[in-house]
């Protein structure tokens, strides 16, 4: 906020429309977490007191999005919201082709459909879980190739969430120019911590792909996040209007696929964005056979005018410093508890490691998710585990941990105030005394597949 001289920084808004928390007993949520066995995805939303699970679809709109809702035209074909969203991804993403879609995923299958296959390889700075699936599930692979300091959570550098270029030029050589359909940035990186990709690490992985003839795409869901984090942390941005930063991100890419459920301030949408004629008119042919006809893409007209509409604002740059800000305070707080986390906290939330913070639990009884169970139970705080219960995996009856044990605290957007984050660092605070005292879990039913999602567990009997 450049003409904000003081030191508080507030909430860019008044609210006009207000929904009640759940408040609960330390009994009901004991009752609630073992019913959903001890896996948070399955405790009603009405038992949760502040849910920091996602910040996917959780947004609060603003009046304006509202008010554009009451203006959507539902015209089966060609309505005129369409057009009112196409031209607001046209301006923004400068993509000849906009196809919208229900959700990021929706975009990532229909891309695959085409572009996958066996003997494929894409690579990224990292593929999101959905990303990722929808790539394998057409037989190709997807790689990750973040930079080494991505995994150096205590490593302050500013843009952790860059690909390794050096590493992407070897995966060329190794898996061939002709078999890697494209390669992605995901800005910014969800899986380690919400970092930004620096602008000059687009231009270079842009240089690379130009070479090479493989075309760069942008997964787009938090471009706003990412796009102010280049204005704050790459010296030559400092001055540049945050839209221009974002309209130069997408100038390197030579399409993009979004889930709005995050930076589009919508509860659901997200759109294909493409230059390619010929890829267009695949992707609409399968667009048609799973989402709905190319001017509407699994969406009602309402929903195109409220995404066209949260584009817009998602670039104020006092929202976009409050955002920051805010989830840059509640990072602050957790440190000052004595709490790990991923630094320097990135655009969406705070990543606690949950393997430094309870380092008395080893890997095979889920640190993370034991982490997730006790915020539950002591202040109805909801996060999500992104650790060994979500990437763990037993190979020939041995277990194998993830990489890392994690646990995000999302923030939805323009949802929580400053007392709700005080109250989730108090919360944090009380577990830090007596973290040794939290206990590990079991498994007691496995998925093979998105074993997160529907895991069930039990709490181990001695520390
Ligand atoms: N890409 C990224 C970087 C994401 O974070 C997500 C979703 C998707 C694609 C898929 O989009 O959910 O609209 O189908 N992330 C959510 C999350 C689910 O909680 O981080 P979707």
């Amino acid at each position: 906020m450049t003409s904000w001289p003081w030191e508080t920084i507030i909430e860019p808004f008044k609210i006009k429309s207000v929904e009640p928390l759940g408040f609960t007993t330390r009994e009901e949520r004991e009752d609630a977490l073992r019913a959903a066995g001890f896996n948070v995805f399955h405790v009603r939303a009405d038992k949760v007191l502040i849910d920091l699970l996602t910040d996917s679809g959780t947004s609060a709109m603003s009046a304006e999005q509202w008010a554009a809702i009451m203006r959507g035209d539902e015209s089966y074909a060609g309505a005129r919201s369409f057009y009112v969203f196409e031209k607001a991804v046209k301006d923004l993403t400068g993509m000849r082709e906009v196809i919208p879609v229900h959700q990021g995923r929706a975009a990532e299958r229909i891309l695959f459909s085409f572009l996958g296959g066996a003997g494929k390889t894409v690579l990224a700075n990292a593929h999101f879980d959905t990303t990722r699936a929808n790539i394998e599930v057409s037989g190709a692979q997807a790689v990750d190739l973040p930079v080494p300091e991505a995994w150096d959570f205590e490593n302050p550098s500013p843009f952790k969430g860059d690909i390794d270029l050096r590493r992407l030029e070897s995966a060329i050589q190794e898996y061939g120019a002709k078999n890697i359909p494209l390669v992605i940035l995901t800005v910014t990186n969800n899986s380690l911590g919400g970092q930004p990709v620096s602008m000059r690490n687009i231009r270079d992985t842009a240089k690379i792909c130009l070479q090479y003839r493989i075309p760069l795409f942008l997964d787009c869901a938090r471009f706003a996040e990412n796009a102010y984090l280049i204005k704050n942390r790459e010296a030559v941005y400092a001055k540049k209007p945050v839209r221009e930063i974002a309209q130069e991100m997408f100038s390197y890419a030579q399409g993009c696929m979004m889930s709005a459920k995050k930076d589009a301030l919508v509860n659901i949408g997200g759109f294909l964005a493409l230059n390619d004629l010929d890829w267009a008119k695949q992707a609409r042919q399968e667009l048609i056979l799973g989402e709905g006809f190319p001017t509407y893409g699994g969406l009602a007209g309402r929903d195109l005018e409220a995404m066209a509409r949260g584009l817009e604002e998602v670039l104020d740059e006092e929202y976009l410093h409050y955002r920051i800000r805010s989830v840059e305070y509640l990072g602050d707080g957790l440190m000052e508890a004595g709490v790990p986390i991923i630094r320097p906290t990135g655009g969406h939330g705070v990543y606690v490691d949950a393997k430094r913070f309870l380092s008395h639990i080893p890997p095979e009884q889920y640190p993370g998710q034991a982490l997730v169970c006790e915020l539950y139970l002591a202040g109805g705080i909801r996060a999500v585990e992104i650790g060994s219960l979500m990437f763990g995996r037993r190979v020939n009856g041995r277990f194998e941990p993830a990489k890392m044990e994690l646990v995000r605290l999302a923030m939805p957007r323009r949802v929580y105030t400053q007392s709700h984050i005080d109250f989730v660092i108090e919360v944090f605070r009380d577990l830090a005394q007596r973290k040794d005292s939290i206990r590990g879990l079991r498994l007691v039913e496995g998925f093979e597949h998105l074993n997160h999602f529907m895991a069930k567990l039990a709490p181990l009997s001695t520390a």
